[in-house]
């Protein structure tokens, strides 16, 4: 039995998907089950990964897991997988670890890959740069202005498709070697945001505005939603993402097949911008 958390999520979805598909016996971890859809066979279990003692049922029986880091991390989960027999931990982390211990994105993934070795499990960490998913966050402006907004508009960075990070988890989830490996991962072009818009744009039949904005008016719309050090880790990675402009080739390396282009996922995704 596989089990993945986040199992809702933007990478995690896709990890359970993949795993059912490829035959796998999968438990979708939720904390509210409930309400979530999965494909029919997909076992699903409640629990909150901040409050161990909600997840002995959905560990019980557990050979693997996928685990993926709430933003109040319990770094006690790979000590209480490893309880309750699990073998291999692979972590959805993040390229922010290049960052070290400065960045509190970062901080959180090199403590929880720290705590996975700790644990005494097999482990394998996936280090993803920039999803293609954060332009959802443009999704409301450019339906209601036609324009988007966004400070360092013209840095340029390798955004991933969540579907790649998922095919690679996959993988390593259910095929052996992968024991002990860490996997930068990024999508299979460089290109700024500006570019993005203009993908965007020839996709939707519209033409849309592009705007670069001061840091600090963007800082502001996130603290918003999001806890301050979260915000600061967030413009900071922005500031700097010229460190992690390299094309990667570990998706295609890993899955046997190259990652998705910005195009194809804009593609894919064009409702969420109509
Ligand atoms: N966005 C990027 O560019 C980027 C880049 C590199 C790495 N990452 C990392 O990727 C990971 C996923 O990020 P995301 O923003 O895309 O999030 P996400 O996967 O959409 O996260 C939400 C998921 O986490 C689950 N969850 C949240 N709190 C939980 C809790 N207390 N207990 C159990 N499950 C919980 C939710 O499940 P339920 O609501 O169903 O319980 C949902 O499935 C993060 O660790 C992030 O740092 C992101």
């Amino acid at each position: 039995m596989i089990l993945v958390t986040g199992a809702t999520g933007t990478v995690g979805r896709h990890v359970v998907r993949e795993l059912h598909a490829a035959g796998r016996k999968v438990r979708a971890l939720s904390r509210n089950p409930e309400k979530a859809s999965f494909p029919e066979g997909v076992e699903t279990t409640a629990g909150d990964l901040t409050k161990p003692d909600t997840l002995a049922e959905a560990l019980t029986g557990v050979e693997k897991v996928f685990w993926v880091l709430p933003l109040a991390v319990n770094l006690e989960f790979p000590r209480i997988a490893r309880q309750h027999g699990v073998r291999h931990i692979v972590l959805l982390s993040s390229m922010a670890v290049e960052f070290g211990e400065a960045n509190a994105i970062g901080r959180n993934h090199l403590k929880a890959e720290q705590a996975v070795r700790e644990s005494g499990a097999d482990w394998t960490f996936l280090r993803p740069g920039g999803f293609m998913t954060n332009t959802y966050q443009w999704a409301d402006s450019i339906r209601s202005a036609g324009v988007v907004r966004v400070p360092f508009g013209d840095i340029s960075s390798p955004a991933i498709d969540s579907r790649d990070i998922a095919a690679v988890a996959a993988k390593a989830l259910s095929s052996d070697g992968h024991e002990g490996k860490i996997y930068p991962l990024t999508g299979p072009e460089s290109i700024t945001a500006s570019e993005q818009v203009r993908i965007l744009g020839e996709l939707l039949g519209r033409q849309l505005g592009f705007e670069t904005i001061p840091n600090a008016i963007a800082r502001e719309a996130m603290l918003r939603h999001m806890p301050a050090e979260i915000v600061d880790a967030l413009v900071d990675l922005n500031r700097q993402s010229q460190r992690f402009s390299s094309v990667l080739s570990t998706v295609e390396e890993v899955t046997g097949r190259p990652p998705h282009t910005f195009k194809q996922w804009a593609g894919d995704h064009l409702d969420a911008f109509r």
